[in-house]
């Protein structure tokens, strides 16, 4: 399992922009008064239909076809179910889904919430055409990144997302989709 909630929501992101995504909607409610972390992400992407939906927390179900297992919303699940937390899934074919995390705060095994910039700059790297925005509330203040205060400076970076094309599909290639 990994260790941040980061990298947790940087799969999730990855999930939404898989689902041709154009705008994702990132919050994180740290809230210690009722002992919770929530974690939210909202797409506009083309949704699930309700077998996809029935299915998405089982590790053995994926649409992908470059392997077998779909491990990031399985793992959600997992955190939730280990900490007496919560995951819940709502899409609508067509208009898009919404992943809620809930965690409690003190749970020993609760992961913490990790490196968020390096998600944020991971995912506007190699996806500089998607909107991103990530909002934290936590001790009664709020802070927002929106990736349209840098859509100027993404531009320069277009290429990344191209070679990150570029060497999945030569990985693949080589490794045949087997999982190790
Ligand atoms: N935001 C989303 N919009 C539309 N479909 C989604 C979304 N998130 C998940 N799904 C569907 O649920 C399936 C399972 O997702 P999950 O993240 O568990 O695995 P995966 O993305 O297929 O593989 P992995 O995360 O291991 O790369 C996806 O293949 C996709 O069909
Ligand atoms: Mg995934």
């Amino acid at each position: 399992m990994m260790e941040e909630l980061s990298l947790h929501i940087l799969d999730i992101v990855e999930n939404s922009i898989n689902a041709k995504a154009t705008r994702v909607d990132i919050d994180v409610d740290i809230d210690k008064k009722e002992n919770l972390i929530t974690i939210r992400v909202t797409d506009n992407g083309k949704g699930m239909d309700s077998k996809t939906l029935e299915n998405v927390r089982n590790p053995f179900f994926t649409t992908r076809t470059t392997r077998k297992v779909g491990l990031g919303v399985s793992f959600l699940d997992e955190i939730a179910e280990l900490t007496g937390g919560e995951l819940n899934i709502e899409s609508k074919l067509g208009l898009g889904t919404t992943v809620q995390l809930k965690l409690p705060l003190d749970h020993p095994d609760r992961p913490p919430l990790g490196d968020i910039i390096s998600t944020l700059i991971t995912i506007l790297l190699t996806n500089p055409q998607v909107w991103i925005i990530y909002r934290e509330t936590r001790n009664g203040k709020a802070w927002e990144f929106n990736s349209k205060d840098v859509e100027g400076l993404l531009e320069d970076y277009a290429w990344l997302g191209k070679i990150k094309e570029v060497l999945y599909n030569s990985y693949k290639e080589f490794t045949g989709g087997e999982l190790i």
